[in-house]
């Protein structure tokens, strides 16, 4: 079969050329622009890239109009139902899932490496209790960057290995240690024996009964797994972005968490119980807030609905749904959050048969139950993005990895469209 290719022809020179155009074993072909400029004098102009694909990658795979979202192949319904966090990042690393002894073995490696530089609680005690989590987060990151600078050789798969088992390692201890500063405790150690899941509850909730502990840990396991990655979203991008100045991965993870921090970005789930608590202590009904979400001249908009890649049910939100009816049903019935839950199902109810959310295919997102869930756990508002970030580390490194890989790795540069002033003089002051 002859190679693919698609022809532009410039209209003002009537110059043509072949671009080549790239396979993809699922979703659209990619054109290789690569010799535009240097052939036809062009570049390509995509804000946002909205339609660039700026690596190849053979993590993840998502189809936002089919609701398909597959690590390494593998759909994520069938890994959360029967795999865990740790293999699950193992089948991110690695392209496979691990045997016995393989996952074993990785799993001694995660484990042995529950251990923090303790100097990072220093760093911890320097914030005020009342900081954002995200900042001291991406304050620690930046510690270990220092920490390990030294080090740095990105080229070597032992170096490369040991970060990447650091990070998964250490940044969930990290994170349970913010969280017993903000909640004005002690820090607490890691136990070995424990899950990453189960670690983190352990650590965060040293008060909780064993039984408590375990359907927390399964919870937030599952979490986990479903926010571990979600391809070349816009934290991963950054991470990719600055890693390929060749920086310490440490670095490079502190950058992606910034990125994540944002209100449009990781910051939804947030939202979402703030506007459930609105509808309760509220004397109106949820009809009343879904009128308000209908109508154009008012800004307010359902937090939880809707995606900008997923036009059909986010398949993370429909399991962890059913991680919330789960949850919530074996916790005691006076639990607080019920009657949070309980409007979530109302405005889910109202919104998939109402005409409007139908025809701009507006489903419930991932972040419009992730919320509930974390709260029911007693994980505080502010930790949320927290616990986004531990999870999606696993996919920024695994993405890290694979970019160091690629043969065509070199540094990203974007190129611009400039639209500034031509050649100006300067003028003195006294003549401007
Ligand atoms: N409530 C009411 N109407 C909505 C909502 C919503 N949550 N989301 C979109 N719409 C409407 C828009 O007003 C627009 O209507 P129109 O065609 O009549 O003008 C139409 O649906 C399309 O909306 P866009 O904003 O163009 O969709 P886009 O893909 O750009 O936005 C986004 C996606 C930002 C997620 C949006 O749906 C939204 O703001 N949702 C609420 C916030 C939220 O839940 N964010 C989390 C995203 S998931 C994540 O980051 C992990």
């Amino acid at each position: 079969m002859a190679d693919k290719k698609i022809t532009i022809k410039d209209g003002q020179s009537d110059n043509e050329i072949d671009l080549p155009v790239l396979d993809s074993i699922l979703g659209p072909d990619v054109v290789d622009i690569r010799s535009l400029e240097k052939n036809l004098g062009y570049l390509s102009h995509d804000p946002g890239f909205i339609a660039t694909s700026s690596c190849e990658s053979k993590i993840t795979f998502i189809d936002g109009n089919e609701g398909k979202l597959w690590y390494r192949g593998y759909p994520i319904e069938e890994l959360a139902k029967k795999s865990n966090f740790l293999e699950t990042a193992y089948l991110l690393l690695n392209d496979k899932l691990p045997n016995k002894t393989e996952l074993q073995s990785f799993s001694s490696d995660i484990s042995n490496g529950y251990y923090v530089d303790e100097s990072v609680k220093k760093i911890i005690k320097v914030f005020n209790k009342d900081s954002h989590p995200m900042a001291i987060m991406s304050a620690c990151l930046s510690y270990l960057s220092a920490k390990y600078h030294n080090e740095i050789n990105i080229q070597d798969i032992e170096y490369r290995y040991k970060s990447t088992i650091n990070l998964i390692s250490g940044v969930p201890i990290i994170s349970a240690w913010i969280l017993n500063f903000i909640n004005g405790k002690d820090f607490t150690k890691p136990n070995k024996s424990l899950s990453i899941a189960g670690n983190f509850i352990n650590m965060a909730f040293s008060n909780l009964n064993d039984d408590q502990k375990k359907l927390s840990s399964r919870a937030m396991d599952v979490i986990f797994l479903l926010h571990a990655d979600h391809e070349q979203n816009a934290s991963t991008s950054t991470v990719r972005l600055s890693g390929s100045s060749e920086t310490s991965p440490y670095a490079a993870i502190a950058a992606g968490i910034s990125t994540l921090w944002g209100p449009t970005h990781g910051g939804a789930n947030e939202a979402v119980i703030n506007m459930l608590e609105e509808i309760k202590n509220s004397d109106k009904d949820v009809e009343y807030y879904i009128d308000q979400a209908k109508d154009k001249e008012n800004p307010f908009r359902l937090m939880g609905f809707g995606h900008r890649i997923y036009k059909n049910y986010d398949p993370r939100a429909k399991i962890i749904q059913e991680i919330a009816h789960e949850y919530l049903q074996k916790l005691d019935s006076s639990n607080p959050n019920k009657p949070l839950f309980d409007i979530a199902m109302e405005l889910e109810k109202y919104a998939l048969e109402d005409e409007y959310f139908v025809s701009r295919k507006l489903y419930p997102n991932v972040d419009f139950y992730s919320g509930i869930v974390l709260k029911a756990i007693g994980i505080p508002q502010c930790m949320y993005t927290v616990i986004f970030a531990l999870a999606r580390t696993v996919g920024w490194v695994a993405h890290w990895n694979e970019m160091i890989e690629d043969k065509n790795f070199r540094i990203g540069r974007p190129r611009q469209l400039y639209t500034g002033k031509d050649k100006t003089s300067y003028k003195d002051i006294e003549e401007r």
